[in-house]
Formats: structure tokens, C-alpha cells, sequence
């Protein structure tokens, strides 16, 4: 089967450029928006730089100018949006209705995969404020595309390890401490960590497949699924040594929302979705989703062992 010819948007980003890697890497012809308002922006023009070196196209264009999204998109089958959605970074997601207008104008596009990459916001209606507002805002351009009847897949890809394994599940912290940790309640809660590379791979493995088109692909590889306990055990024995673990109740870490700034409370909101709810996990997939380590068992994924070797 020739392989689709492949957009992305919001390449630079922290997520983007492993979307291109893999995308090349699959032998897609890979074409990069390349936004004029980047100016001066050395690290990112050095980035796309790269991107052409290992053979993708640079496309220019910008959200302000629908007829030049309208000749991006033109280029290729498949559009893939990456663009940021974490508040502590930046958060633009209502801008890919842009991109909706542009692929409905173009009309040549056989699927869109919209910046999404984290919990179902189908699944979180019942989401508290403030952290909710990233679960609606991609409902919003859900909604957009299909009325749009634009083809599709959603790829709902769990906790990014480099978050959540990083800081050992615990908000507003990146790095794991080789002395202490806190849980969250009991940490007994299961949640799913997937490596960044492996997302992008999933991703692009799905947009020519049958299985995944106007569907959610849930990327939930089986030895990742651990609760907060199990991922501190697993560095445990990794340092060979044991952490001193206090705990925060329900109450005390909702009451610590109070008093943090806008952006770490949509975080620390989310922390509390995956952490004390179990949202990742408290569900069984549906007709309307798909499981990528089932889809694509040929993807040897990062385990949480290995990925965190990478702190010792
Ligand atoms: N599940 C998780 O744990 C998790 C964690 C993090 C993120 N996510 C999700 O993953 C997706 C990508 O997030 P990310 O952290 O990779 O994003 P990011 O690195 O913060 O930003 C991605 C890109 O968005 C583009 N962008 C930023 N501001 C823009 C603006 N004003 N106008 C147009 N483009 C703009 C830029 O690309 P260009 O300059 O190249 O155009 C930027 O490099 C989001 O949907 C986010 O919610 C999930």
C-alpha cells in the first residue's frame, strides 16, 4: 500500500518532533508547517533546519493566513496536529479550528489526527475546574471536525512517561528523588506511562490503517499500566535502596488547588483525575476505540524499567 503523504503542525514541540522522526522513519513524505511568527527563534528554525536535512519538506504558512493552511494541507492526505495543550507551557488548542476551516476548504484530506495525545476528553465530562477546560476545548474541535465530516482517528495516549515517570506521579516535579516521595492517597491507583517516541510511533502507525479511521486509538501497553506504588518500587530497585513515602489525602491535595496560579491548578487537576479517580483506567474500550500495543504488536514499546534508567 503507498504510504500517505503526512503534515504536521506544531512540529517543533515537545511532542511534533518526535511525530516527524517516526513519520520519516515510517518513510512517509513528511511535509512541516513552518509558521512565519517563529521569526527569530533560533532553536526552532535550527529544528526545522533539521527536519529538511533528514528529508522533510518545510511548508510556510501561518494560523493568521487561512488560504496559506488551505495550500498546506493541499499537499498531503493526512494532517497530524501537535499543537501545545499544557497550560504550564502554552495552551492553543481552540486554534486548530483554523485548521478545521482550511481542511474542510481543501477537501482533499483523508484523515486528521487533532492535538489530543493524552486522557479521552470524551470520557471527562465530569471533570473539575478549572483542569477541565483542556478536555472541552478538545471537545470542541472534536465536534468541529465531525461536523466538518472529516475522517479521523483520536489518539488517547495516557500519561507522557517523561511527566509522570520523571517526577515518580507526583505534580511539579520531573526528576525522581533517590530520598523521598509522596503519594498520592494510597498510590495505589493505576495509570498508564507511555515514552514520547513510542506515542509518535503508534500515531503514525495508525493514519493509513483501516482499523483506527474514525476512531480512538488508546495506547495502553499492558506492562506499562502500574499504580504510583509499583512505578516508585520499579526505581527502587533500580537505585537499590528504599524511599521514605509520606502521603497526601484527597482533601489535602484538593485544598492545596487553592492559593497556585491558573495554570498549576489545570495541572494539578489533572494529577487528580489520573492519581485518586483512576480515569486512565476505569473503563473498558468500546466499539468506538482500538488498542495500539494489540493493533501494532511489531512495536517493541519502552517499558517503565527502562525508561527510567535514564535517570540513574
Ligand atoms: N498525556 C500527557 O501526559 C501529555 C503531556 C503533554 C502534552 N500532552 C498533549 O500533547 C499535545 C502536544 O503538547 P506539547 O506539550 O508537545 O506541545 P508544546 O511543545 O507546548 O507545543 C507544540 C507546538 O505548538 C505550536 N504552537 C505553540 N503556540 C502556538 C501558537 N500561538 N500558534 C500556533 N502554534 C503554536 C508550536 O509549533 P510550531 O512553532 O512548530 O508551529 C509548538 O512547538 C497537546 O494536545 C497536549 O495536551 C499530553
Amino acid at each position: 500500500m503507498e504510504k500517505s503523504k503526512v503534515l504536521i503542525v506544531g512540529a517543533t514541540g515537545y511532542l511534533g518532533k518526535r511525530l516527524v522522526k517516526a513519520s520519516l522513519a515510517l518513510g512517509h513524505e513528511t511535509y512541516v508547517l513552518n509558521r512565519e511568527e517563529i521569526g527569530v527563534d533560533i532553536e526552532k528554525v535550527q529544528m526545522l533546519l533539521g527536519f529538511k536535512e533528514q528529508g522533510a519538506h518545510l511548508v510556510p504558512g501561518s494560523f493568521n493566513d487561512h488560504q496559506s493552511l488551505v495550500k498546506a494541507v493541499k499537499l498531503v492526505d493526512v494532517v497530524i496536529c501537535a499543537i501545545s495543550g499544557v497550560h504550564i507551557r502554552s495552551h492553543q488548542i481552540l486554534l486548530q479550528l483554523k485548521l478545521v476551516d482550511a481542511i474542510k476548504e481543501a477537501g482533499n484530506v483523508k484523515r486528521f489526527l487533532p492535538s489530543e495525545f493524552g486522557t479521552d476528553p470524551a470520557r471527562m465530562g465530569h471533570a473539575m475546574e478549572p483542569g477541565r477546560v483542556t478536555f472541552d476545548d478538545k471537545m470542541v474541535v472534536r465536534r468541529a471536525i465531525e461536523e466538518a465530516g472529516i475522517p479521523f482517528t483520536y489518539v488517547s495516549a495516557n500519561c507522557f512517561a517523561g511527566y509522570f515517570l520523571g517526577g515518580l506521579c507526583q505534580p511539579g516535579r520531573i526528576l525522581p528523588s533517590k530520598d523521598s516521595v509522596f503519594l498520592l492517597g494510597d498510590g495505589n491507583t493505576k495509570a498508564i506511562y507511555v515514552d514520547e517516541d513510542d506515542i509518535a510511533m503508534y500515531t503514525m502507525k495508525s493514519i493509513d490503517d483501516p482499523r483506527t479511521l474514525n476512531k480512538t486509538l488508546y495506547i495502553g501497553p499492558p506492562k506499562n499500566i502500574l499504580s504510583q506504588r509499583e512505578v516508585v518500587e520499579t526505581w527502587e530497585k533500580l537505585i537499590g535502596k528504599e524511599l521514605h513515602k509520606s502521603s497526601i489525602s484527597e482533601e489535602q491535595f484538593l485544598a492545596s488547588l487553592k492559593g497556585q496560579n491558573y495554570a498549576e491548578q489545570v495541572g494539578l487537576t489533572h494529577y487528580y483525575h489520573v492519581c485518586f479517580e483512576g480515569c486512565l483506567t476505569n473503563f473498558k474500550i468500546g466499539n468506538e476505540g482500538v488498542e495500539a500495543s494489540q493493533l501494532y504488536p511489531e512495536i517493541q514499546y519502552t517499558t517503565v524499567d527502562h525508561y527510567m534508567r535514564r535517570y540513574l
